[in-house]
């Protein structure tokens, strides 16, 4: 359906990626007082992390991570730390010191801040001379993918196609009122892919084009930029990526795919929760301790 249609800028593959992470995090207050939500950890990552590596495993070479001057962790988190990793080596811990040698160096990361936390389109604005005019990959920290098909089918459709592509998912009637909802043009099969003609912000169930709801995984082509900055804002003051991104449908080609993977959205304490004890029982070092501990903890 997308194939062919390519709108002009120079044809590369989305090599840039935008983190945006200078929200308020208020839904996990009081914690996000002294702790960025991006910071919680999973298990012993953090969860910035876990996002980062999703993005170099599609091929990402330069991350930009968009963060507020009052969450200075999340730039010391990336800030190269050779003492702590000779400090670890010479206590003989080296898978664990050559882990931690990675962290900032294995990719190359700019931070970029935003001023004030006046909404996601305004952050990913942020990033906008940072980011080469090309298509780039945008990541929502607080939301965990089990793995990278979804962001790899993101980055190989924009890049065959030359229209960006966003990630989708299907909800229950009653929740989309949380979402960025799209209307699927007429004909898509049920599991996609999907040629979005309009996106609305937090619909009402009763007025809700679809049931797809727009998921934290995005490759943009960089004409969104202009989009951006002409948004207005939301009766809570903030500016909106999914305005833009309604701007950018009424024009040109949208696609969405839908995501076939687990998700995880770290924003709430219960989401975190689910994601820390799913993602703990697939992982080989934890699952069985931990799947050991639950059937003597739950009655089943
Ligand atoms: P969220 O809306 O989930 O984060 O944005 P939030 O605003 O921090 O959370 P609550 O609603 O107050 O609990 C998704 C991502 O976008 C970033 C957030 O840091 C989060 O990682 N974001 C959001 C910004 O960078 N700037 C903003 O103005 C808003």
């Amino acid at each position: 359906m997308l194939n062919g249609i390519w709108l002009g800028c120079q044809r590369v593959k989305a090599r840039t990626a935008v983190i945006p992470a200078a929200g308020l995090g208020t839904r996990f207050l009081p914690v996000t007082k002294a702790v960025p939500k991006e910071l919680l950890p999973i298990i012993d990552m953090p969860a910035l992390q876990l996002v980062m590596d999703e993005a170099v495993e599609v091929g990402v070479d330069h991350i930009v991570l968009v963060s507020n001057v009052n969450k200075p962790g999340i730039e010391a988190y990336v800030r190269p730390a050779a003492d702590v990793v000779q400090r670890v080596r010479a206590s003989g811990r080296i898978e664990l010191a050559d882990r931690l040698a990675r962290i900032g160096t294995d990719v190359r990361v700019s931070v970029v801040y935003q001023d004030a936390p006046l909404g996601l389109g305004h952050a990913v604005g942020c990033a906008r001379d940072v980011v080469a005019d090309e298509p780039f990959v945008v990541l929502l920290p607080d939301e965990l993918m089990g793995d990278s098909h979804l962001l790899q089918s993101l980055v190989d459709a924009v890049d065959s196609t030359g229209v960006g592509a966003v990630g989708l998912m299907r909800v229950a009637r009653d929740e989309v009122s949380s979402y960025g909802v799209i209307t699927p043009a007429d004909g898509a099969p049920h599991d996609g892919p999907f040629r979005i003609v309009d996106v609305v912000e937090k619909p009402k169930m009763e007025d809700a084009p679809s049931n797809l709801i727009i998921i934290g995984r995005y490759v943009l082509t960089p004409d969104v930029f202009d989009k951006i900055a002409r948004l207005s804002p939301h009766a809570n003051g903030e500016l909106q990526l999914t305005d833009a991104l309604r701007a950018q449908s009424a024009e040109s080609p949208l696609a969405g795919l839908l995501n076939k993977s687990a998700r995880y959205d770290t924003g709430t304490p219960m989401g975190w929760l689910t994601a820390v004890i799913d993602i703990a029982l697939n992982r080989p070092d934890t699952s069985n301790a931990l799947q050991a501990w639950l059937r003597g903890r739950v009655e089943f």
